[in-house]
């Protein structure tokens, strides 16, 4: 079951962050929020996808929530850390769907994409959804690692 919860946001998704945070607290999960926190309308998304990649991949949060414009930005920069599969969603199918069948731990999404009504029902898609243990999403995952670990470079302890 998740428990804490990292999330992060750029100036493009820092409203609709201002907005998920309460409410997911309010929703009894712990949020480790990683900023912005304030809106700066000239802040960089990397900065804030990497502060939420590291705590997914480090253990301090189960799951992780980045918002930006379009969600793409937060992805690209996600999926460079060791141990994170994030993707943009805008819909509840594939939020939850890409948890039960490729275990994405990072869910993106684009506040200029998404209202925070959707945002809502997508994210409680992703964070009750758990990875299906059954062969077949088993061996994809296994395939999955084992491309990162010949493609990523480890960082020392993690
Ligand atoms: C910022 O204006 C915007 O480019 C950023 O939030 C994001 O959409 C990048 O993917």
């Amino acid at each position: 079951m998740t428990q804490r919860v990292a999330i992060g946001a750029d100036h493009g998704g820092f409203p609709l962050k201002a907005e998920l945070v309460p409410w997911l607290r309010e929703s009894g999960y712990e949020v480790l929020d990683l900023g912005a926190e304030t809106l700066v309308p000239t802040d960089d998304y990397p900065d804030y996808a990497l502060a939420v990649a590291g705590a997914v991949a480090s253990g301090k949060a189960q799951r992780g929530i980045i918002i930006c414009g379009s969600g793409v930005g937060a992805c690209i920069v996600a999926n460079k850390v060791s141990g994170v599969r994030a993707c943009p969603c805008h819909d509840t199918y594939s939020a939850h769907q890409g948890v039960e069948h490729d275990d994405m731990n990072v869910l993106c999404l684009g506040a200029r994409v998404v209202g925070g009504a959707l945002a809502r029902e997508v994210v409680e898609a992703f964070l009750k959804a758990e990875f299906l243990n059954e062969e077949r999403f088993k061996r994809r995952l296994q395939k999955v690692l084992d491309i990162e670990s010949r493609n990523m470079v480890k960082k020392k302890g993690g």
